[in-house]
């Protein structure tokens, strides 16, 4: 694997954990108040950003490259409302946008074409993260200061389910 393609691949296995690690902490924060509904919902974005870390790392194995683990930064644990959780949620997925978008361009000017094979999925991934966080982030801006608008968004965010893709074999 050329090593600057096998060096940005390993960085975004790091960036994949690291955002598993954020929304795990966003879990552990609406759980304490109670908001069982947002902390399944960010538990499950959770395990989805997990599940895309291992696709890289399988990756970077099948195709004979050296998997070089990270340290991962603990998330900041200061949480405020749930507006600007969510509000956080969607500004995360973006700047996963650009990373995976500059890792593809890394691709492209190494000639690394499998790569770049890969890395399509993971670019329609993010179209997916970002139109979910998008709604997510307005649909809870909608109920403001709204107890009970909170509380209906809350039970209908713990109905969320995995995708079929995501679950691991
Ligand atoms: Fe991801
Ligand atoms: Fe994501």
């Amino acid at each position: 694997m050329n090593s600057k393609v096998e060096a940005g691949f390993n960085e975004q296995i790091k960036n994949e954990f690291a955002a598993g690690y954020l929304y795990l902490a966003m879990s552990a924060h609406f759980q304490a108040q109670n908001l069982v509904g947002f902390a399944h919902w960010m538990r499950l974005q959770a395990e989805e950003e997990l599940s895309h870390a291992m696709r890289l790392f399988d990756y970077v194995i099948r195709r004979g490259g050296r998997v070089d683990l990270h340290a991962i930064d603990a998330p900041a644990g200061d949480f405020g409302s749930a507006a600007s959780v969510f509000e956080d949620v969607f500004e995360h997925e973006r700047e996963v946008t650009g990373m995976i978008h500059r890792l593809y361009e890394v691709s492209a000017a190494e000639g690394d074409w499998a790569a770049q094979q890969e890395l399509q999925w993971f670019i329609s991934e993010q179209v997916e993260e970002e139109d979910t966080a998008s709604t997510a982030k307005e649909q809870v801006r909608l109920a403001g200061d709204d107890q009970a608008a909170l509380l209906m968004l809350d039970q209908q965010f713990g109905a969320r389910v995995a995708r079929a893709e995501e679950v691991p074999e």
